[in-house]
C-alpha cells in the first residue's frame, strides 16, 4: 500500500477554535454549518472535494454532505455532527467514510448521527437559544426559518415561545480568521516555499516554441515534489497579450519569440495558499520596454512593502501602488498630464486595471473585512499575511501607445506576513528583479 502523509486531525486544535469562536458570541447562542456537497462532474465522476473552509476551520471534519451544530451550555462546548453513515460498497467505490462513530472518535464531536437526523435533532437543540449563527455558503440547510416557525407554531399557545435571530456566521468568524496562528503561518510558509520552487522550475523550462500547458505541468511537477498535490486557485500562465486577462486559464498557446511570460501561481498545503506572480521575458532577456515597466512594477510593489508594519491601514499600500505607477507612467509618456491631475482623474487605471491585494490563507483571497463597521480601512496586526501585487497591462490594441509597450501584462505578486515590528515577505526568495530574472534564466537549459 502507498504511504501518505500523516491525515491525523489535531482535534484540540479545533476544539481550541471553537472555544475562541463561543467566547465571542453572545449566551445562548447556537451555531449551525453546512459542509460542501459533493459535485459532479459528468454522470457518475465527480470532482475532486474540497471542504468548506469555515467548517474545516472549525471542525477538521473534511467529508461532504455534512452539517455541525456549536454550542456552549454551563461553560461546556459541545459539537454535534451529521454525518453520511458508513456503506461498505460506496467506500470501496469512493473512499473511507467516518459515519458517526469516526466523527466522535477521530474529530472530537461530543455526539454524532447520520445526516438524516438533522432535522429532528436541530428542533430539539434549539430549544433555549435566541441567537442562532449560520454558516451554509452553498445553501445546503434545510429551510431554518421554516423550521423555527414550525417549532413556534407547535409550542402550545400558553408557553412562552422565543423570537430567535438569524445571524450569518461569518460576521464573527472571518474577522478572526485573518489573524493567523503560527501553525498556519507554517502551512502559509510550505505552501510559499513549494511555489517559489514551483516558478523557479517553470521559468527555467520556459523558451520560445513552448506551450503555456507545459509551463502550467511544470509548476505542478515540481509543487508535487514539494507535497502539494493542488493549487490554491486555477494556474495562469499568459504569454504576451493573454496576460491582459487578468485571470487567463487556458494555458493552452505558444510562447512566441519577445514575448513576457506572466505567471500567476500558488500551491496549496493543508488547505492554505500561497500565492505568487512573476513576469519574465521567454527569452530571457527583456528588450528596454518590458524592462521598463517591469521595474516600475516592481517599484511600486518595493514602495508598498516599506510600508507594511502594524498600524498601516490597509488602503495606505493601494494608494502608493498607483502613485508609483502614475508617476512612472507620466515619465514613460504613456499617461498625460502632471500627477495630482493624473491622480484626481484616475487615468492611471486604464493600465493598472485592478486593486493591489487580499487577505491569503486557506482561501486564497481569503475573508475577513477590510474595514471596520465605520468604514475606516482596517490597520495591519502582527500574524496577517495578505498578498501585494501590482501590475500594468497594454493590450496589442492599445493603438495610442508605441508598438514596443503593446501586448504586455506585467503582475508581480509577493505574500506579505506582517511581524511586531514590520514585515517578512515570504516570497522573496522567488527572483523578482530583472537582473535578478535575467541571471536565473541564463542559467538554464532548455529544449528551445
Ligand atoms: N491569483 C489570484 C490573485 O492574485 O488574486
Ligand atoms: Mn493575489
Ligand atoms: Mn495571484
Amino acid at each position: 500500500m502507498a504511504s501518505q502523509m500523516s491525515s491525523a486531525v489535531d482535534a484540540d486544535l479545533h476544539r481550541d477554535r471553537r472555544r475562541a469562536l463561543l467566547d465571542a458570541l453572545p449566551t445562548g447562542s447556537l451555531v449551525v454549518m453546512a459542509a460542501y456537497s459533493q459535485k459532479v462532474r459528468s454522470k457518475n465522476i465527480k470532482y475532486h472535494f474540497r471542504q468548506d473552509n469555515d467548517f474545516l476551520y472549525l471542525t477538521g471534519f473534511a467529508e461532504p454532505d455534512a452539517y455541525a451544530v456549536l454550542y456552549r451550555e454551563d461553560g461546556d462546548d459541545t459539537l454535534i455532527l451529521f454525518c453520511r453513515p458508513r456503506d461498505k460498497d460506496a467506500e470501496v467505490s469512493f473512499g473511507k467514510r467516518s459515519g458517526p462513530q469516526g466523527a466522535i472518535c477521530d474529530y472530537g464531536a461530543d455526539d454524532a448521527f447520520i445526516i438524516d437526523e438533522f432535522e429532528p435533532k436541530l428542533l430539539e437543540l434549539l430549544k433555549g437559544k435566541t441567537r442562532i449563527y449560520v454558516s451554509d455558503e452553498l445553501n445546503r440547510l434545510p429551510n431554518l426559518w421554516q423550521l423555527i416557525n414550525r417549532e413556534r407554531f407547535q409550542t402550545p399557545f400558553d408557553v412562552p415561545k422565543a423570537y430567535r435571530q438569524l445571524s450569518a456566521l461569518a460576521s464573527v468568524l472571518h474577522p478572526m480568521r485573518v489573524i493567523k496562528s503560527q501553525a498556519e503561518i507554517g502551512l502559509i510558509r510550505h505552501a510559499v516555499n513549494a511555489s517559489i520552487a514551483g516558478h523557479k522550475a517553470l521559468m527555467q523550462a520556459a523558451a520560445p516554441g513552448v506551450n503555456e500547458g507545459v509551463l502550467a505541468a511544470t509548476f505542478m511537477l515540481e509543487i508535487a515534489k514539494h507535497g502539494c498535490v493542488d493549487v490554491g486557485y486555477p494556474n495562469i500562465v499568459a504569454a504576451g497579450n493573454n496576460a491582459c486577462c487578468l485571470h487567463y486559464e487556458e494555458n493552452c498557446c505558444t510562447v512566441n519569440e519577445g514575448e513576457l511570460i506572466l505567471v500567476d501561481a500558488g500551491a496549496e498545503y493543508g488547505h492554505y495558499s500561497a500565492d505568487i506572480t512573476r513576469t519574465f521575458p521567454a527569452t530571457g532577456r527583456f528588450t528596454p520596454a518590458q524592462r521598463r515597466i517591469h521595474n516600475l512594477v516592481l517599484a511600486a510593489l518595493d514602495a508598498a512593502i516599506a510600508r507594511v508594519r502594524p498600524g498601516t491601514r490597509w488602503n495606505i499600500l493601494y494608494e502608493t501602488c498607483m502613485e508609483v505607477m502614475a508617476k512612472g507612467l507620466i515619465e514613460l509618456g504613456l499617461l498625460q498630464g502632471s500627477l495630482d491631475e493624473v491622480m484626481k482623474s484616475e487615468s492611471y487605471k486604464r493600465f493598472t486595471v485592478h486593486k493591489t491585494g487580499h487577505w491569503l490563507g486557506m482561501d486564497v483571497h481569503d475573508v475577513g473585512p477590510y474595514q471596520d463597521g465605520s468604514g475606516n480601512w482596517r490597520a495591519l496586526e502582527p500574524d496577517m499575511v495578505f498578498t501585494i501585487e501590482p501590475g500594468i497591462y497594454i493590450p496589442a490594441d492599445a493603438m495610442d501607445v508605441p508598438s514596443e509597450y503593446r501586448g504586455m501584462g506585467v503582475r508581480i505578486e509577493d505574500d506579505m506576513l506582517v511581524t511586531e515590528d514590520g514585515c517578512e515577505n515570504l516570497s522573496a526568495a522567488c527572483p523578482r528583479s530583472t537582473d535578478e530574472i535575467e541571471a536565473f534564466m541564463a542559467g538554464r537549459i532548455t529544449a528551445g
